[in-house]
């Protein structure tokens, strides 16, 4: 399975995103900063992958720390803390990974724990989550194959594959489930514009593990849809508020709206790291604003003229009412959500 990060001795190690397919190649982090860095300028992407590189980038920082007492050790863990949360406002995985490493820490202060026996702590929590997403995936990917027919003809958006998580992937592990079910699946990846996570990253995974792709500019998934040739939809989530409104890459809606013209199931694939019970709906989800030279440009090649101006959300809002279901590694919700959401993400 293709390694998104790794914790190697003093370093968080990533496989550059911004450089794929054309490239591998790894960035070694050895510092917090250099990690909230990868973060922002999506070195490392994804909803549930950004939760991981922050949880290992503040076990790092406190592996760094010269701090001899627990007081100046607590002042430079919630710095660090402070550092992650600057990075991405709209992926919840990465509040969510922040507050796990603050229980932590707490819990270890409460025992009465050592400088050296928390670095531990944090370093084994920042693993488990590593890991506990790979399980979480693999169980989404579970849940979610059920509701592929053999034969599928599969359309995703961005990327919800091994390279957004800690492996397997969630939108893209529903899609490796299936296969690995025996079922025929062949995949309709949107490019994804600005970023290109769709023609970049999905479409290099996919390839690499042998499952039919065909990459599609963003505006011909209507087109598709209105000949038959698309059966169903799976996206991933950065955030799901309790009403099951979610945030997703911009031109998420987009495909929403378009399926639920032409007929077709619409689902989302996530863990509970995802689930925000916080926030009633989706006007509560904050959305990031990129810079304008994700769209103004591609690499050094200038696409739009001087003095023209510019948007860049990175992400957008489908209303629940366009979902058919929502995949968990603790089952299929569905409406209404506020109910079922509740149900699997309540008890935490
Ligand atoms: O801006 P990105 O590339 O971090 O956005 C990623 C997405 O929108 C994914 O679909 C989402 O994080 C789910 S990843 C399992």
């Amino acid at each position: 399975m293709l390694p998104t990060i790794e914790w190697q001795d003093d370093a968080v190690v990533m496989v550059d995103q911004r450089r794929l397919p054309a490239a591998e190649v790894w960035v070694r982090c050895r510092t917090a900063p250099e990690v909230a860095r990868a973060i922002k300028t999506m070195v490392i992407r994804g909803a549930p992958a950004i939760g991981v590189a922050a949880a290992m980038g503040i076990a790092l920082a406190m592996r760094r720390s010269a701090a001899t007492g627990t007081k100046q050790f607590a002042t430079e863990f919630q710095k660090t803390c402070d550092l992650m949360a600057g990075t991405r406002p709209t992926a919840v995985n990465l509040f969510w990974a922040i507050e796990r490493m603050k229980r932590t820490f707490a819990l270890a202060v409460q025992a009465g724990a050592s400088v050296a026996e928390i670095r531990n702590r944090l370093e084994a929590d920042a693993r488990a989550i590593h890991d506990e997403d790979v399980e979480s995936c693999r169980a989404i990917g579970r849940v979610g194959a059920a509701f592929v027919p053999d034969g599928a003809r599969v359309l995703t958006h961005c990327n919800a594959g091994a390279l957004a998580t800690a492996g397997y992937g969630t939108a893209l592990g529903v899609i490796r489930a299936a296969v690995e079910a025996g079922k025929r699946v062949s995949v309709v990846a949107d490019e994804t514009r600005p970023f290109l996570q769709g023609a970049r990253l999905t479409a290099w995974e996919l390839v690499r593990d042998g499952i039919d792709t065909t990459v599609i500019c963003d505006n011909m998934a209507g087109a598709l849809m209105r000949q038959g040739l698309i059966d169903l939809v799976v996206v991933g989530a950065d955030r799901i508020a309790a009403n099951g409104d979610f945030a997703n890459k911009i031109g998420t809606y987009s495909v929403a709206v378009l399926a639920k013209a032409h007929a077709i199931p619409f689902y989302v694939a996530a863990p509970l790291s995802t689930i925000d019970l916080a926030t009633a709906d989706g006007a509560g989800i904050p959305i990031e604003e990129r810079p304008h030279r994700e769209v103004t440009h591609v690499g050094a090649a200038r696409l739009t003229p001087e003095g023209a101006a510019i948007r860049n959300p990175a992400f957008d809002v489908t209303p629940h009412d366009l979902v058919a279901a929502i995949f968990t590694e603790r089952g299929a919700c569905t409406a209404p959500f506020a109910d079922s959401l509740r149900a699997v993400a309540g008890a935490r």
